[in-house]
């Protein structure tokens, strides 16, 4: 099957110009201008004015994520949806380790029963590790034999997932030794559960106590610690969802004195602060994930490190809990509301609209940020995250000027709020492919349950 796009503005991380671009099957075939006279193709689509950018990658999600006593709802299939409809062609998500388990259990367990059958677009796993002894440290060795290069350990969640220093030191030496990127949750859990035993004995139990007993210093002191020990062990370490400026300063001192470290932030934390915790109504609830939300500086530093290079990637911690019956789990005891926000469908488009409408991220380095950064990092470059000859053709025709209002009422995500309810966008994609199979026709979702596939990564390529 041969699709030839003409006219369309590629956009890739380095390179804007204008080209005809064929899709052969899965793969990109060939870019040049004119191929229309060259080449036979079953199906011409007329891309000009519309940009042609590789399709976003989301390196963290939790999709049907089981979590304080609920499951996460979006699954492999309405997650993906969403996704598609915000021209995110791939992701990768944390396959949790059950204690007592194996990591190769987590990964089979992600696979078999949340992603076979369901998915749509291509995904990956990390293995969120919670249990770590001499079994499961040699596991750290052979995890890139599965495809699997990337753990993530967190320092928060006490008596759930948080593990010790001494686990987070030996998995850095042995992730080191063995190609493995670490990723850090930087929060210092043990003092997080101290201030919220206060809270709740106080008689605290509003959402706006979530971000109040989770301190911007908790995160600074854990991204420090999290550096400071992967330098030790002289492993690289990248830090999920950097929220605030004292993480974001360990981070650049890291860097200034040349050591491996690197980090993310999600979209939630450029948008949405820590005032929207204490909307009345419970209506708080909606915004708690973590680390918190916070101050509209730590959200001005994060735009500025993104357009810096200090902060090398966008994804989104997609982790969507319905406000009806989910995050009101938490009505009396904001410590038992779910965390995690939605957001898979809508970070192209909102990081679109107040990043490059607003002149403070460049098209191409809005390309970087969403597709080919999380692919160098997660080792699924140049296969995925640029329009390339030989790469798949994961492909967004982007409509730059087309104009959407983000909203609950219209989103294809299976939750019942929208965090961005409302924002006025212009830029959306309008055609979207996912290995030459298209996806979204404008409203159309085309995208067959079963048809994503996983994607075996490599080592990372760190930047
Ligand atoms: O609130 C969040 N972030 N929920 C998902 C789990 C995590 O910490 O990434
Ligand atoms: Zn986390
Ligand atoms: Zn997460």
């Amino acid at each position: 099957m041969k699709t030839l796009l003409t006219n369309g503005i590629i956009v890739t991380a380095v390179d804007t110009y204008r080209a005809d671009l064929l899709i052969e099957d899965e793969q990109i075939a060939l870019i040049g201008p004119n191929l229309g006279n060259l080449i036979e193709a079953d199906k011409v689509i007329d891309a000009s004015g519309k940009y042609i950018m590789p399709g976003g990658i989301d390196v963290h999600t939790h999709l049907a994520m089981p979590f304080g006593g609920t499951v996460s709802c979006d699954n492999f299939y309405t997650g993906h949806r969403g996704a598609a409809f915000g021209g995110t062609t791939c992701h990768v998500d944390f396959a949790i380790q059950t204690k007592g388990e194996s990591l190769t259990h987590a990964v089979e367990d992600w696979q078999q029963n949340r992603a076979n059958g369901n998915a749509v677009i291509d995904y990956s796993f990390h293995v969120a590790i919670t249990d770590l002894n001499d079994k499961t440290m040699a596991e750290i060795g052979t995890l890139p034999e599965l495809g699997v290069t990337t753990i993530k350990l967190f320092l928060a969640y006490k008596n759930v997932l948080q593990v010790d220093d001494t686990t987070l030191f030996q998995a850095f030496q042995q992730a080191g030794e063995n190609g493995v990127l670490t990723m850090i949750h930087a929060e210092n859990g043990d003092v997080i559960d101290i201030l919220i035993q206060k809270a709740l004995a106080s008689g605290n139990t509003s959402p706006l106590w979530h971000a109040l007993t989770r301190p911007p210093e908790a995160e600074a002191e854990a991204t420090n610690r999290a550096i400071r020990l992967a330098s030790m062990a002289d492993a690289p370490v990248y830090i999920v969802h950097l929220s605030e400026c004292g993480a974001l300063d360990a981070l650049v001192q890291a860097k200034a004195r040349g050591e491996m470290a690197y980090a993310e932030t999600c979209t939630q934390y450029l948008f949405r602060t820590k005032d929207d915790l204490d909307k009345p109504d419970f209506e708080g609830a909606k915004y708690v994930c973590s680390p918190p939300l916070r101050e509209p500086e730590d959200s001005e530093a994060l735009w500025q490190a993104l357009s810096t290079g200090e902060l090398s990637v966008l994804s989104t911690d997609h982790c969507p809990f319905n406000f009806a019956e989910q995050k009101v789990l938490g009505k009396d005891d904001f410590s038992k509301i779910p965390n995690g926000c939605p957001g898979i469908e809508d970070r192209l488009m909102a990081f679109y609209e107040h990043g490059v409408n607003s002149g403070r991220i460049s098209l191409n380095r809005f390309v970087e940020l969403n597709a080919t950064n999380p692919a160098k990092f997660m080792g699924m470059y140049p296969q995925k995250g640029t329009i390339a000859i030989g790469s798949d053709a994961d492909i967004v025709i982007w409509d730059p000027e087309a104009k959407h209002t983000i909203s609950a009422a219209t989103h294809h995500m299976n939750i019942d709020y929208n965090l961005y309810e409302g924002m006025e966008v212009r830029g959306k994609p309008e055609k979207v492919y996912s290995r030459g199979r298209l996806l979204v026709d404008g409203d159309d979702f085309l995208g067959e349950k079963g048809s994503g596939r996983f994607v075996k990564r490599s080592q990372a390529i760190l930047l």
